[in-house]
Order: structure tokens, then sequence, then C-alpha cells
């Protein structure tokens, strides 16, 4: 490129800049102001309403949001048969929504498993298609009996961000195990840490978090562990799977989360060739701007892993106040998304 064509550029696009150098792309990119233009220009010419209401204003945020959930997973060459996209606060919202959802008890088998998921998308059809739940606590409290000392294990690699190593705190509650493992980009195991094991049946659902490029050392590390993962192959999960009560290994059972924060920021990442379960992004790190929103991606099929606890504002289609009865929206995107969406800065992106 022209050397005289990027001063120009920087001026134009980054004013603020004026004779600063900045590096720190690592922890937000720049926000430049076509970007910041064309945000104002949109804002100000279009009436958007929340989208909880009824009447224009309101539908034209729907329709809007839903385009940009699609374009989102179109990005990362994500069916939207394939996947849901959930809005949350960043990344760091995404991972503690799931370390607070994850059902480690689960029942062997995974995915495409009816009694589980009743009322959980057991469908396995994604957002549209998905049913009404009934109130969750009723439909739990059966299946939680069945299989009460059944428990999965959390893993984490050492290279992972703080915010996936504050899983592990929910995980401590919930899990029949917690380890930290660090490997090489070959997979092989440097160290295996036991952070805690409890003499429960590990057959029930075991999660694996992995950034696909480390915040701290800029390390890209293979997105195929995701298949190996999900096999059982990765040479610690041998060791994961051992328990005292000498179970079987469960089949199906392996979910894996990608941390894609960094990676994103400057690198494609194609969810069609490797289908993690769960992705997790913030905006800012790929636009500079809007802030304070990112997204949990999840594939339709590990939805009914998810148990939900918390409701409210857009999450809750019935709620009665004398009884303990509500009834959850129908969308998987709907059900995770609390209170009014932000709107505005969805649009944004
Ligand atoms: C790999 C990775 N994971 C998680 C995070 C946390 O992201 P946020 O602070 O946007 O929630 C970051 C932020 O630097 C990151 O790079």
């Amino acid at each position: 490129m022209d050397p005289n064509q990027l001063a120009f550029d920087r001026d134009e696009e980054f004013p603020a800049l004026k004779d600063e150098v900045y590096l720190d792309h690592a922890g937000a990119t720049l926000t430049s102001r076509s970007q910041l233009d064309a945000v104002h220009h949109d804002l100000s010419t279009h009436l958007y309403g929340n989208p909880h209401s009824r009447g224009h204003p309101s539908q034209l945020t729907s329709d809007t949001v839903d385009q940009i959930r699609c374009r989102v997973l179109q990005h990362f060459s994500a069916s939207s048969t394939e996947y849901s996209l959930i809005f949350t606060s960043g990344c760091t919202g995404a991972l503690k929504l799931l370390a607070e959802a994850f059902d480690y008890q689960g029942r062997a088998g995974g995915y495409g498993n009816k009694d589980v998921g009743k009322g959980h998308d057991s469908d396995n059809k994604g957002d549209n298609s998905s049913t009404l739940s009934k109130n969750p606590s009723t439909i739990n409290d059966s299946v939680n009996e069945f299989q009460s000392c059944r428990k999965g294990s959390f893993t984490y690699l050492l290279d992972n961000h703080t915010s996936a190593q504050g899983m592990r705190e929910y995980a401590f509650q919930k899990a029949g195990k917690v380890q930290c493992i660090d490997l090489d980009i070959h997979g092989n195991t440097i160290s295996h840490s036991v952070l805690s094991a409890n003499d429960s049946d590990l057959s029930g659902n075991h999660l694996f978090v992995y950034p696909a490029q480390s915040n701290f050392s800029g390390k890209k590390y293979p997105v195929d562990w995701i298949h190996q993962v999900k096999r059982g192959q990765m040479p610690w999960q041998q060791d994961a799977l051992k328990d005292v009560n000498g179970s079987k290994r469960c089949e199906n059972c392996w979910f894996t989360t990608l941390d894609a924060a960094s990676l994103v920021s400057t690198s494609p990442l194609d969810l069609g060739s490797i289908k993690p379960d769960f992705v997790i992004i913030s905006f800012y790190k790929m636009f500079g701007f809007p802030t304070g929103l990112g997204a949990l991606i999840l594939h339709n099929k590990a939805a009914h892993v998810l148990k939900k606890t918390y409701f409210g504002g857009g999450t809750v289609a019935v709620s009665l106040a004398k009884q303990r009865f509500h009834v959850s929206r129908s969308s998987l995107s709907q059900r995770f998304e609390d209170g009014t969406i932000p709107f505005l800065d969805i649009l944004q992106v």
C-alpha cells in the first residue's frame, strides 16, 4: 500500500490519534470516523423502539436485530439452522452464562437426547422451531433424582483468560472433577493439575474450554482440537474419564467452548467446518465499537445442556406472581437474553 495513502486514511479515519502511535489492538481496536458517521446517520434517520413493545419502531428494531444475528453467524460461516446467537455483555458475560447454566449431570448420550432436553429445544431444530419451556423446576426435579450421582468434569487450558478460569467456581459446586491442563500446540500434555475430584460417577456432561488465540501470548491453538475432544481422543481425556465407580466412557458427552475473543479480531473463523458447541466473542475486539456487547454462539444441538435458572424481562412469556409458574420464551436466543437487550448497541454492530 502507498504510505501516503495510509497517512491520509489515518488522519481521515482516526483523527483522535493525532501524533500518538496506538499498538494495543489486543486490548481494543480503534473505531474509525466512517463507522461513527454511519452509526450517527442510522440512529438519526430511523425510529428504533424497544423490541419488547408493539408498533413500527419496535418491529423495526426486532427485524434489524434478527438480521444482525444472521449476519454475524454468516460472518463465521455458521448456518442459522445449526447455530443460534445470544447477545451478552461481552466475552466474560458469555462465559459466565455458560458457567451458570451448564448441566454437568445430564445424561450420557449428549446430542439428540430427547428426555433431558424436554422443554429445552429437545427437537434440536434451532431457534425458530423450538418449543415453549414449562416451569423448569418441575421438569428437572424428576430427572435430577434419577441421576443424582452422575456428574461430568470441567477442564480449562492453562493459557485461558481469567474469564474462563472463573467458570471453575461454578464447576466446583456442580462438576465431579475440575482440572487445569497445559498443552503444547500438538496437543501433548505439559502439565495436568486436578483441582477437585469427588467420588461421583463421571458419566455426565464434560466441558472443555480453550482460547483459539491466547490474549496473553498471542499463541494460536489448533481449532481441530474440537473434533478430537468431541471424540475423546486427546490423551488428557483418558484421565478425566477415570472414575471410582469404573463406569463406562460416555459417548457424545464432551462439549467444547472456543474462546474466540482474541482470534477473531484479526483472523477468520469458520464454524461450518469446526463445529464447536459454544463460541464466545466481544465485538469491540473486532470493530472497536460498541463496547459492552458480545455473543455466545451456540450449536443448537448443545442447547439442551444449558439449564437456565433466572428469568426476567424478555426471557419470559408468562410469569405468575403468586405461584411458582412461568413459561419461557420460545426461541433459544430470547430465552437467554434477560431484560431489554442493548438494542442500540446491537444495531451498531
Ligand atoms: C481470549 C480472551 N478471552 C476473554 C477475554 C475477556 O473479554 P471481555 O473483557 O471483553 O469480556 C479477552 C479480553 O481480552 C480475551 O482476549
